[in-house]
């Protein structure tokens, strides 16, 4: 039965009945009433499938060799190049408010060809990972990124053969190098991201004869050429001139992510990764649904400058966009979440979110 066509008239539940308009037959109302399970925040909570806690969030940091001061990036307000002291600062405070994990990445002073200092016991990322675990322990799960990007002096992920071209095999020597300086400095997890063929399978080879069989792969899997990496090369003071498009994925293909999901997991990833996080939620659900090992996704640099600029012209409520874009990702079926806003969330969670974040919790 339909309703006959009624004059216009605003749709809004508290327009006043008008005795203008013609009686309405006697309609039976709808069937189903969904509206039932949102009638009250208890209704919602209690119903609610998906949750947020700050163990899911794991924060990536900075950390800039030879600093004395913080250096903020300025597209990511907010988010700073740490020294080793604030570095180590931060990371307790992390820890201390239940965040998941640290995934660090350095900021050398000086750069070469081959990304000399990824692999120098004292190169900063290096120094960094052995400070954190000598003070933090097992109290946290310490990552490191294991990519030579930050390090070499063209700014691409690996080395370079005669003709310019990023020569993959010779990349994964040096990433088996980076692995094994990693794992002594005592890293937990490893997070290969440098998209080259075979780099699981290089530095689970290299880890298990060193007798590093207990250092686990968080692999970046299926991680897209992506302009929304803009500010993390602010952040890490990046050499690139050109792109990334002949080692990371063409944002146009799903199909692909899940040839690299099963790759990575037959060479040995224990974790594997989908990158950036919001713009490719699609490729994140298919890969959740055929991975046989937990899958991370990572909020990068761009989206949180795109939810920074928008809250800071007044055009959306920064808080509530943090927590509705980390939930996206839960409900999508990430069981961690890579995300800068990760100390500052799991704030809001150990002091009691604040009432308009209520529903969240
Ligand atoms: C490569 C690396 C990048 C990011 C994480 N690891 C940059 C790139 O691939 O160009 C981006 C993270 C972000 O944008 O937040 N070492």
């Amino acid at each position: 039965m339909t309703r006959p066509a009624s004059p216009a008239q605003p749709a809004s539940d508290a327009q006043p009945a008008s005795s203008a308009l013609p009686a309405l037959p006697d309609v039976p109302g709808p069937i189903e009433r969904p509206r039932r399970l949102r009638s009250s925040s208890a209704m919602r909570s209690l119903v609610r499938e998906t949750t947020l806690r700050p163990a899911d969030l794991v924060l990536p940091m900075f950390v800039r060799e030879g600093a004395r001061e913080d250096r903020p990036v300025s597209s990511m307000p907010g988010v700073v190049q740490h020294t080793e002291d604030s570095l180590l600062r931060a990371a307790e405070q992390a820890v201390e408010r239940g965040v998941g994990g640290l995934m660090l990445f350095g900021v050398p002073e000086r750069k070469d060809p081959v990304g000399s200092g990824a692999t120098d016991p004292d190169g900063v990322l290096n120094r960094a990972l052995a400070r954190l675990r000598s003070e933090l322990g097992d109290a946290t799960v310490l990552m490191a990124d294991l990519c030579l990007d930050e390090f070499t002096d063209h700014g691409h992920c690996g080395v370079l053969d005669a003709a310019g071209h990023v020569d993959n095999d010779a990349t994964l020597a040096r990433y088996r190098e980076m692995a094994l300086s990693q794992a002594e400095a005592g890293a937990h997890l490893l997070g290969p991201s440098g998209m080259m063929d075979g780099q699981v399978a290089a530095v689970r080879d290299a880890l298990d004869a060193a007798g590093c069989a207990d250092v686990g792969i968080f692999a970046y899997t299926a991680k897209y050429a992506s302009a929304f990496y803009g500010p993390f090369r602010e952040a890490v003071d990046s050499s690139l001139t050109g792109d990334r498009r002949t080692y990371q994925q063409d944002p146009a293909n799903a199909r692909e992510a899940l040839r690299e999901l099963a790759l990575d997991v037959a060479e040995g990833a224990d974790l594997v990764m989908v990158k950036p996080g919001l713009p490719y939620l699609d490729v994140l659900t298919q890969v959740v649904e055929a991975s046989p090992v937990p899958v991370g996704a990572y909020q990068v640099s761009g989206e949180y400058a795109m939810i920074e600029a928008a809250a800071a012209n007044g055009w959306i409520d920064r808080d509530r966009t943090v927590l509705e874009s980390l939930l996206a990702f839960r409900r999508a079926g990430a069981s961690t979440v890579l995300t800068y806003y990760a100390s500052e969330v799991a704030d809001w969670f150990t002091t009691g979110l604040p009432d308009h974040l209520r529903e969240f919790a």
